[in-house]
């Protein structure tokens, strides 16, 4: 069939002419390589409030009063006829958390003490329960009380209890409070009844409610999310978080572990990053630490994939070095964390997670060495970590890194060929590749794994995200043209899943209002949560990946212009639900119907499941008021002929799941 085809892109105009009909062949009968079962994950760093302020349901801001001012977060009450002071101590007795607050009361009256704003204030739900919590001790007089509220923006009371039993020693109270009222931007006024000094540390609210009721837990709703996804792998805790702006604010796994109040704080790089964003109140206090993240990849059935630092920080900041004969507490930390994840409950390490709560091992298989590394000095540091590693335990999957995405190289790739060129010999199990790119990069190059060499490392693509302006700009959109021309690349890692072996999109969280980077997957604020149109292209790929690669042969296909295909396809066999997978894109802004022949297939459904994620323009999004603006439709339809035609509709993705015998 011939017919003049027209297509109307999003701000472009693109005129095919004389295009046949596409064909599109699935090749049923020689199933290819198994699909990794964690090929479909998620990347988790502490960006956008991601972590303290989001995951970790923690609601009270500085906490123990470590940040740099330690009273950011909080003020001062001084009620009507009230008079006293805020002193802040340092106590050399507590190393990890040597801060505390003193609040001293001369005179009562209506009460003095201390609020806490919470992380762009404090969500709460009505009828829902919160713990309170304080390490406290009397310092100076009697009986002293703590009246703890929960306050509206409106300034009424949501919830009051008063807590007692103080002494001159530290102690911590605890009292349960349940919320009138649902509120978004609540604050916690913790004032002194009687006059004396009462001491304040480690000042907690959390709701009782947290993922799966975890102590120290994290956020229902937002956990939630990650395990729709059912993802293979976890890849924690960042990022360049992990490298640190220097290396005195590296990441270090040692300090996240144990009761919370030794866990020692450390700002956040995200804090100070972005000129143009400041978020002068983000630190890490670690309550979401490497213990919480084991857990978490056990809640949700994920591969634990941490990510070290290899003596290198931050190479877009400082890019300080540990000298090369200075390396081995680095290294140590390294084989400390497999054993703390993995060693018997009476090893060192192993005993310290099971004091923890988990004497199982968490099973850990691989370890990324360095996040965003490159150069000589890369080199020279994962050599010494890989052998380290490989003599312990040469059943771990080593991954490493590629530098960052190419383009922001001044000599582009040429810096990511130098450090294959060692990949290819020192083997890693796993190389790790980024893309930041403008959307149309990802459309044009869906056949970017398609040459790679098969011999060398297996490929894991960790951090990829179009952006809607072509650069690292807060003008960034999560909009739906973004997440096809993603899902069209997706369909080309899908192709080359026997190298392909993991991906995940970057970053994971943006709180609506303490974001310092778009786009990202997931957006919440302190009561709400949505997925972007990209998490839902994650979501179906992560959902249906089928057991093994099907080769589909696509003629006939229009081009947009130059290289980009106005459909993109991928096929696998899922031998466990004996189904054949197809996942189309259709970028085009028309319906572009294919003739698909299932090849070697004898009987076919009747009842295929089809999967639509689409909308009108590719400029929608989803937001806080419209979550589901975009959002995948399931229908069953008739498909009883291995071959059919199939109208994809514009704009969209399609997953076609169709019963074979
Ligand atoms: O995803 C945000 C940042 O992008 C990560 O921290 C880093 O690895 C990359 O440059």
């Amino acid at each position: 069939m011939k017919k003049t085809f027209v297509l109307l892109s999003f701000l472009e105009i693109f005129v095919s002419i004389g295009w046949t009909q596409p064909q599109i062949t699935v090749d049923v009968s020689n199933p290819g390589t198994g699909i990794s079962p964690t090929m479909y994950g998620v990347f988790f760093e502490d960006i956008n409030f991601g972590a303290d302020g989001g995951l970790y349901a923690e609601l009270v801001k500085n906490r123990s009063f470590e940040f740099d001012h330690p009273l950011r977060g909080w003020k001062k009450i001084a009620r009507e006829g009230a008079k006293g002071d805020v002193l802040i101590y340092r106590d050399k007795e507590k190393p990890e958390n040597a801060r505390f607050a003193r609040i001293r009361v001369d005179q009562e009256g209506k009460g003095f003490g201390l609020s806490n704003e919470g992380f762009r204030g404090m969500g709460l739900r009505q009828g829902l329960g919160y713990v309170f919590s304080v390490e406290g001790r009397i310092a100076a007089g009697k009986r002293l009380l703590l009246k703890v509220e929960l306050v509206g923006s409106d300034g009424r009371t949501l919830a009051e209890a008063k807590i007692g039993g103080f002494t001159d020693q530290w102690k911590t109270r605890t009292c349960i409070m349940l919320a009138g009222k649902t509120v978004a931007k609540a604050h916690l006024d913790l004032t002194v009844e009687g006059t004396g000094a009462l001491d304040l540390d480690m000042v907690s609210l959390f709701p009782k409610n947290t993922w799966k009721n975890h102590k120290n837990g994290l956020r229902q709703d937002l956990v939630q999310m990650l395990a729709d996804m059912k993802p293979g792998f976890l890849r924690f805790p960042g990022g360049c978080i992990v490298e640190g702006f220097d290396l005195s604010q590296c990441y270090q796994w040692k300090n996240t572990i144990g009761e919370p109040n030794q866990r020692v704080i450390n700002i956040n790089r995200w804090n100070f990053e972005f000129k143009h964003r400041p978020t002068p109140d983000y630190y890490q206090s670690y309550g979401l630490g490497y213990y919480e993240y084991f857990l978490l990849d056990e809640d949700l059935g994920a591969e634990p994939m941490p990510i070290i630092n290899c003596g290198m920080a931050c190479q877009f900041n400082t890019a300080e070095l540990v000298p090369m004969n200075q390396l081995d507490p680095y290294v140590q930390d390294a084989l400390d964390l497999i054993e703390f994840a993995n060693g018997p409950a009476d090893s060192q390490w192993g005993k310290v997670r099971a004091d923890m709560g988990h004497p199982e091992p968490f099973n850990m298989k691989m370890i990324g060495i360095g996040n965003e590394q490159w150069g000589p000095q890369y080199i020279e540091r994962y050599k010494v970590f890989a052998k380290a590693i490989k003599a312990r335990h040469p059943e771990m999957q080593l991954i490493a890194a590629t530098g960052s995405d190419a383009t922001i190289f001044p000599n582009g790739h040429a810096e990511i060929e130098y450090l294959w060129s060692f990949w290819r010999k020192l083997k890693p199990e796993i190389v790790d590749e980024h893309f930041y790119r403008k959307p149309e990069w990802f459309l044009e190059n869906v056949d970017w794994y398609d040459e790679y060499d098969r011999q060398g490392p297996k490929l894991f693509v960790g951090e990829y995200a179009s952006q809607s302006v072509g650069v690292g700009s807060p003008d960034n959109r999560n909009n739906l043209k973004c997440a096809l021309y993603e899902a069209a690349f997706m369909t080309g890692m899908e192709r080359n899943a026997d190298l392909v072996r993991m991906t995940c999109y970057a970053p994971l969280f943006g709180h609506e209002e303490a974001w310092q980077w778009r786009p990202d997957l997931i957006w919440f604020d302190n009561l709400n949560v949505y997925g972007s149109a990209n998490y839902y292209v994650q979501k179906l790929f992560s959902l249906n990946p089928g057991t093994h690669q099907l080769t589909a042969r696509v003629e006939g296909v229009p081009h947009l212009d130059g290289k980009k295909k106005a459909l993109n396809v991928s096929s696998t066999l899922d031998k466990k639900t004996s189904e054949v997978i197809l996942k189309a894109v259709n970028v085009a802004n028309e319906v572009v119907e294919a003739a698909i022949n299932l090849q070697g297939v004898e009987k076919v459904g009747p009842d295929a499941i089809v999967i639509l994620l689409s909308s009108e323009k590719l400029t929608d999004e989803n937001s806080l008021a419209e979550p589901k603006n975009i959002y995948p439709n399931k229908t069953i339809e008739t498909i009883n002929n291995a071959q059919f035609s199939y109208a994809f509709q514009p704009c969209s993705l399609t997953v076609l799941r169709i019963p074979i015998q």
